[in-house]
């Protein structure tokens, strides 16, 4: 038996912990986190997150081979293995201010499980770090004088949320990346015989510590990239009459291109993205890449833009002015299926409209008291209704903000009748059905598409 330890029972660590318990019931899995009101959530029967398939997962291991718990320091010495999944945000302060990952609860729970340790123990990597924190973090922790070796190993995880478990489950490939010293090599077998329980040798790679740290900040890059570049592509459709559904679908038949992550939208969001974009752009000027991190930082600036450009397109449709008017957003989430609104688009929508003074309303199935936290002050200005059809009575205009499916089988009817007319429709996710909703009476205005408008003044 492996006693596993897991700092962090966040969106990563809580699943990651779940799916390798229920795989591995030869071994003990404790996860560990600072606040109680999300280790007693993890143990009752409304899991801190919603995450599809999550709950059956965790039922099948809880109580049997999973544990979660609050008393870090306890549960530190009793680890043979320490996966390390506590938060890395974006630095608010001093040097790399706005960019750099701020680094301080990484190495805090570094301090703390040297402070804790009597026996070696190989520490995991989980959080998105930047490149050579893993071998700042080998410094610290073996720069003791209790004689104890620790190997630090990276394992980052590449888990999309809604399909955190399915991606656990039947992941493309693992990246386990640790040194090339005898006892590296030790640590790196230590972590694949883990994932071997259940996923197929071939798929997990085994890298040095550096590409698989560098790996996962290149991967969320290419993707938030690829949605950067069809939303750049979706503004010249706007403007030249071609059809961004109809460009991705032509541009992805080619394989060298492929199909996926090719849906323009209102923007990406999630807390990922950005935040490993800005530390990719950070460690890119460190080391002197001018024109490196500016190539990356315009991923990031095209993604503001089409966001600005959803509200100013907005503003301009409803004759220049919003103040006052009623306008439902459909979603709050980052995107379907979770509860997550971090770097939310439909937050920085809805913060868009709030200041030409609209009156929001924001409707979703799952999401809505996470909006209100995100929201801040700025929640008091915003109406919060769980119902859509509620949210769109009176309003103006709806604008989709999230690809929830529960948003394309609605009545639109039913809406249409209850709205302030001219009604218009906002479709930041290309999920609905344009010619009907025009059909209906609606004005509709999607992503990177000829909006369909009827001539008031006729
Ligand atoms: C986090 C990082 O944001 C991401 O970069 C990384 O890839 C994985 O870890 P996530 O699980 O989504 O992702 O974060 P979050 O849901 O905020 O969970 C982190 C947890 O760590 C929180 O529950 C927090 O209470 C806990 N924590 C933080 C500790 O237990 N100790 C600390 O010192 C700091
Ligand atoms: C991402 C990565 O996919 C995952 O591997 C990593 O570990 C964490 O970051 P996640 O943030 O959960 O996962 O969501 P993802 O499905 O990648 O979507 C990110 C954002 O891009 C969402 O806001 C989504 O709506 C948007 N998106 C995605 C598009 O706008 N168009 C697309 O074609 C795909």
């Amino acid at each position: 038996m492996t006693n596993i330890l897991c700092i962090g029972a966040g969106y990563v660590g809580g699943p990651t912990m779940a799916v390798i318990a229920s795989h591995c019931p030869q071994h003990r899995v404790v996860v560990v986190d600072i606040n109680a009101a999300r280790i007693a959530a993890w143990q009752s029967d409304r899991l801190p997150i919603y995450e599809p398939g999550l709950e059956a997962v965790v039922r099948s291991a809880l109580n049997r081979n999973l544990f979660f718990s609050t008393e870090v320091d306890r549960h530190i010495d009793e680890a043979d293995i320490i996966f390390v999944s506590v938060n890395t945000p974006t630095k608010t302060f001093g040097q790399g201010a706005g960019r750099a990952a701020d680094l301080q609860y990484w190495e805090k729970t570094a301090r703390q499980i040297l402070h804790n340790a009597t026996t070696p123990k190989i520490v995991v990597e989980k959080s998105t770090l930047p490149v050579r924190t893993a071998e700042a973090m080998e410094q610290i922790l073996n720069y003791n004088s209790k004689g104890l070796h620790f190997d630090v190993i990276s394992n980052p995880e590449f888990l999309a949320e809604g399909t955190a478990v399915q991606d656990m489950e039947n992941p493309d490939r693992v990246l386990v990346g640790g040194k090339d010293s005898i006892s590296g090599q030790k640590a790196i077998q230590a972590i694949v015989d883990i994932y071997a329980q259940w996923i197929p040798r071939e798929r997990i790679l085994t890298t040095n510590l550096w590409s698989s740290e560098l790996s996962k900040l290149a991967a969320n890059a290419y993707l938030a990239q690829r949605v950067s570049s069809i939303n750049a592509i979706s503004a010249l459709c706007e403007k030249t009459g071609a059809d961004v559904t109809e460009v991705a679908h032509a541009i992805g038949l080619d394989n060298r291109i492929g199909p996926r992550f090719l849906r323009a939208s209102v923007g990406f969001g999630g807390s990922c993205f950005k935040k490993d974009i800005l530390n990719l752009v950070y460690l890119c000027e460190f080391y002197g890449l001018k024109e490196v991190a500016n190539y990356w930082e315009q991923v990031v600036s095209m993604n503001e833009h089409q966001q600005t450009r959803f509200v100013s397109n907005i503003v301009s449709s409803l004759f220049n002015t919003i103040a006052g008017k009623r306008i439902a957003l459909f979603g709050a989430a980052f995107k379907a299926n979770t509860s997550d609104t971090r770097e939310s688009p439909a937050l920085a929508v809805c913060r868009g409209l709030l200041a030409e003074h609209a009156e929001v309303v924001i409707t979703d199935p799952y999401a809505l008291e996470n909006a209100r936290n995100e929201l801040g002050e700025q929640a008091d200005r915003v109406i919060f209704e769980p119902d859509p059809y509620v949210a769109a009575r009176e309003a103006h205009a709806i604008a989709i903000v999230t690809e929830w499916a529960q948003y394309t089988e609605l009545d639109y009817k039913t809406i249409f009748a209850s709205m302030i007319k001219p009604a218009f429709i906002f479709d930041g996710r290309n999920i609905l059905d344009h010619k009907r909703l025009y059909a209906l009476g609606f004005n509709v205005y999607a992503i990177g598409k000829p909006p369909l408008t009827h001539n008031h003044a006729d």
